[in-house]
């Protein structure tokens, strides 16, 4: 896979790619991440790539020239499944979405700054907004990288135990169970029975009792 990140900002994006899973999955080629300059794209002295709004108002816009030539020359060179564009008025995102994306061959992610970009851009080039939750945030940079972060981890050989991505979190529209390790008992805090029981089939009951209850009492709206 191959996720292709447009961004004014590609030192803002650098770490979340350089430790544990994800950079992993790139050293083992199972993804790659390019982080792309916008600026380089900019035909202005300057590298300026927003301008002021057309009607007034606070804020500057970013423009479509400098979009357009970068992602034109991307699609130049290859195929995308995707164009996305982070954002807090787009889809808000959930597993499914990071499940369909990433069985995606090539992707790319337009991040959101400013006031946002010229509707032309989100028209003509954006096949699909996405925002990561209800709160507005500085740039789409983190938006994109936890958006990467959720498909990444989810390719075949990112996880070393391939079983422990698809018993996250919302893989089922369930919670996780509760989890403990050594010692199993902490100044008289001990850890459930059932755990040091090496009863396989009764872990995985209680297991699955407690994402139940957990996804009862914190995510009820999961359970519809
Ligand atoms: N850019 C600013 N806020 C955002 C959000 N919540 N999700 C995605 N991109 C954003």
């Amino acid at each position: 896979m191959r996720i292709d990140i447009i961004t004014v900002l590609p030192e803002l994006l650098r770490s979340p790619f350089d430790h544990s899973i994800l950079k992993r999955a790139i050293d083992k080629g199972l993804v790659e991440v390019n982080l792309i300059n916008l600026r380089d794209y900019s035909t202005h002295k300057q590298k300026s790539v927003d301008d002021y709004a057309f009607g007034g108002g606070a804020g500057m816009v970013m423009s479509i020239e400098p979009i357009a030539n970068c992602i034109n020359a991307l699609k130049a060179e290859r195929m995308y499944d995707e164009v996305i564009y982070t954002s807090p008025d787009g889809e808000l995102l959930n597993q499914k979405m990071s499940n369909h994306m990433s069985t995606l061959k090539n992707i790319i992610i337009l991040c959101g700054h400013y006031k946002g970009v010229d509707q032309r851009v989100r028209d003509h080039f954006i096949t699909k907004e996405i925002s990561i939750g209800d709160y507005v945030l500085s740039g789409g940079e983190l938006a994109a990288a936890v958006i990467s972060d959720s498909i990444i981890r989810l390719i075949p050989g990112a996880i070393s135990d391939e079983t422990s991505a698809l018993t996250d979190s919302f893989q089922d529209n369930l919670l996780a169970p509760p989890v403990y390790t050594r010692p199993a008992d902490y100044n008289g805090i001990k850890v459930p029975e059932v755990l040091l029981s090496g009863h396989a089939a009764n872990i995985e009951n209680w297991r699955h009792e407690e994402s139940l209850k957990r996804t009862k009492e914190r995510r009820p709206d999961l359970l519809k």
